[in-house]
């Protein structure tokens, strides 16, 4: 196993899109083998001396943190910047700021508005960059999920996840995921916030076999779900359409009455931020079938075994 490889290209993960299948289930393996190393107190020094650079336009409570303990656990260290504190206001070019940037470290996340952005930055990057968020993807938080899926139900292949909400970054990430594992994902959605045709129409081409789909009612969707997941209803950048939103999602809050629509053995998921009392209520969100917690908790195993797959191995082994 050789660290960090600084003669070759950088692998990044600017989309699920960036891995193989066999490579997920890899960055899935290796999380979970360093997670029950933590939980044996053990903290392999992976990556002493090693540098996390962080760059974020939005806010973040999970990602940006659990990044950087995950990175700190390893030996390493992080540092944190604004677009504006990185220049990325104006100041001078993304190419000039990859490059500058990247010479100082040994892996990026980076939180955007724009999916392009992340793209253009690997393009010029030194090393790794991992998507922390983008207005269209999010797929260290699918990758989270399918971590705990496993964790929950001793396999992914053939649960049903049905997301109960916008067909945003984290159910885009998630159906991609979906595709790539045999996970089954219903979307269960509002006419005119589903998933980007474009999106679903690639998809469908690329895995001809995804159990993928649409539909808009979710008390129905959820009678046949081992998952009932939901986000929130308007995404960071979003604000301004909140009202809006919220009159669209009004038959779509997951409380109560939808959960005692699904099986008694289903268990609820979010990715949190949630707003409470809007797509989920306080009873469900505390009841003894969530487990939102464990999927936050998640967030920095995976951020571990991302880091050692993208720094160390780089394959599906
Ligand atoms: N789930 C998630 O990405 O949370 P943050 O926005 O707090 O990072
Ligand atoms: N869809 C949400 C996810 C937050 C983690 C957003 O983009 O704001």
């Amino acid at each position: 196993m050789s660290v960090n490889r600084p003669n070759q290209m950088p692998r990044h993960l600017t989309s699920l899109d960036d891995l193989t299948p066999n490579e997920l289930q890899a960055v899935l393996n290796r999380a979970a083998k360093l997670k029950e190393a933590y939980r044996n107190g053990e903290r392999p020094q992976l990556f002493s001396g090693y540098v996390l650079a962080q760059l974020f336009e939005k806010p973040s409570l999970r990602t940006r943190n659990s990044f950087e303990a995950a990175m700190v656990q390893l030996g390493g260290g992080g540092i944190f910047l604004t677009t504006a504190e990185a220049g990325l206001n104006g100041r001078e070019s993304l190419a000039d700021v990859a490059n500058v940037l990247t010479s100082y470290s040994d892996v990026v996340t980076l939180r955007t508005f724009s999916q392009q952005l992340i793209e253009d930055f690997a393009h010029h990057s030194k090393c790794p960059v991992i998507n922390a968020l983008s207005d269209d993807r999010h797929p260290c938080q699918a990758l989270t999920d399918l971590l705990t899926i496993q964790e929950t139900f001793n396999r992914i292949k053939g649960i049903h996840l049905v997301f109960v909400g916008d067909g945003n970054n984290v159910a885009m990430s998630l159906a991609l995921a979906a595709a790539m594992t045999g996970l089954k994902f219903t979307l269960a959605a509002p006419n005119g916030f589903e998933m980007p045709a474009e999106f679903t129409g690639d998809l469908r081409a690329r895995f001809p076999d995804a159990d993928v789909n649409e539909v808009t009612d979710p008390f129905e969707a959820v009678q046949t779900a081992d998952i009932v997941y939901t986000d929130v209803w308007a995404s960071m950048g979003q604000e301004d359409e909140a009202e809006r939103r919220i009159a669209a999602f009004s038959g779509y809050q997951v409380n109560q009455a939808l959960m005692s629509c699904a099986p008694s053995s289903a268990k609820f998921m979010h990715d949190l931020p949630a707003k409470r009392g809007l797509e989920v209520t306080d009873e469900v969100m505390d009841s003894g079938s969530s487990i939102v917690y464990q999927q936050a908790e998640n967030r920095m195993h995976l951020a571990r075994g991302l880091f050692a797959w993208l720094l160390q191995d780089g394959s599906d082994d």
